[in-house]
């Protein structure tokens, strides 16, 4: 992606191997600062991934691939069991887990292994953009939520990828963004993403997400999604299954991105998705400030379910996709 900074714009990944270690774009410190995170191990890498400082599925999966590959051979077992525990939604970090034991397994090079890894992430977005941006017709208004940009997947994004090819067409579009509570990455990072690229959007609180369907202001939902079943339930940042709600109570489309390797085909249906509970503080505090009552509990699911009934369509690398296709794919 390129991003605009004080010393002129410069195109960054997400994350990436330089001079024998993992670099990544902090996202705790966008958008206020721009911030390169280096990690010399594979612990820097598990924290990295845990504290969020990278986030979203697929640059999961890819983070933890650079990580495995700062192990060498001889380490890349131990590494494959302590950043299998970081992040247990997401099936990206276990597609990528797989790839990197089977290159070790075979003794390959583990830094092309994971360069190559990332390479084919990127190729795969870029053909989530081509095969999604018809769906979005000149002057549409797309509601998006949490961040499924080139942030979360290393580049182009899942379903801005779309969004950005429109854009790229010359399209006129505008894309609300939901802010996505409580950390923020709908208000934080799609925000700065759609602002670099120059595409319309604003930002509006999650609990304002029900005007904007009653007042008819939303042609299409597009998100991303951390994991999606066989049966077509997929798992997403909490939030997203009431926008789907609210969707399908207006008739309005409900589309999710992702890339194959979100697929978990071994996996029926949403309610077997371990759900990853985070910690308190996330919701009782707003930028490390306590905003809440003292002393009050608070319950914080980082993701929620959303049935397979509720999705119009799934937008991959190979195309357009109805739910109940899902299963066709284990073929
Ligand atoms: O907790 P996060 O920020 O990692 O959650 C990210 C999401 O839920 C994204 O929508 C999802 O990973 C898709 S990213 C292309």
């Amino acid at each position: 992606m390129r991003v605009n900074l004080p010393g002129g714009p410069r195109d960054v990944k997400a994350v990436w191997w330089e001079a024998g270690e993992v670099r990544m774009i902090d996202q705790r410190a966008l958008p206020e600062r721009f911030e390169i995170l280096p990690c010399r191990s594979v612990e820097d890498v598990a924290r990295a991934i845990e504290s969020m400082a990278v986030r979203g599925a697929p640059a999961i999966g890819v983070t933890a691939a650079y990580g495995v590959a700062l192990a060498g051979e001889t380490g890349a077992e131990a590494a494959i069991g302590r950043l299998g525990r970081t992040r247990p939604t997401g099936r990206d970090l276990f597609h990528a887990l797989d790839w990197m034991a089977a290159r070790a397994r075979s003794g390959g090079d583990l830094v092309e292994a994971a360069k190559a890894y990332a390479a084919a992430g990127e190729e795969t977005c870029r053909l989530i953009g081509m095969a999604g941006e018809p769906l979005l017709p000149e002057g549409c208004r797309v509601l998006t939520h949490c961040n499924a940009g080139a942030l979360a997947t290393g580049d182009h994004g899942t379903a801005t990828a779309p969004m950005r090819r429109a854009h790229e067409l010359g399209r006129r579009l505008f894309v609300w963004v939901s802010e996505t509570r409580p950390r923020l990455q709908g208000a934080r990072l799609t925000a700065w993403e759609l602002a670099q690229e120059g595409i319309d959007h604003a930002i509006l609180a999650d609990g304002a997400c029900g005007v904007l369907f009653a007042r008819k202001q939303v042609d299409l939902v597009l998100v991303g999604a951390d994991r999606i079943t066989a049966s077509g339930d997929f798992a997403n940042k909490v939030g997203t299954y009431e926008k789907a709600v609210l969707a399908r109570e207006h008739g309005v489309p409900f589309y999710v991105a992702a890339p194959l390797s979100t697929f978990d085909l071994a996996t029926e249906r949403g309610e077997a998705i371990p759900i990853e509970e985070r910690s308190e503080e996330e919701v009782t505090e707003v930028g490390g400030v306590a905003v809440a009552n003292p002393g009050s509990r608070a319950f914080n699911p980082a993701f929620d379910v959303t049935p397979a009934r509720l999705v119009t369509a799934f937008v991959t690398e190979k195309g357009i996709m109805r739910p109940e296709q899902v299963r066709s794919l284990r073929r």
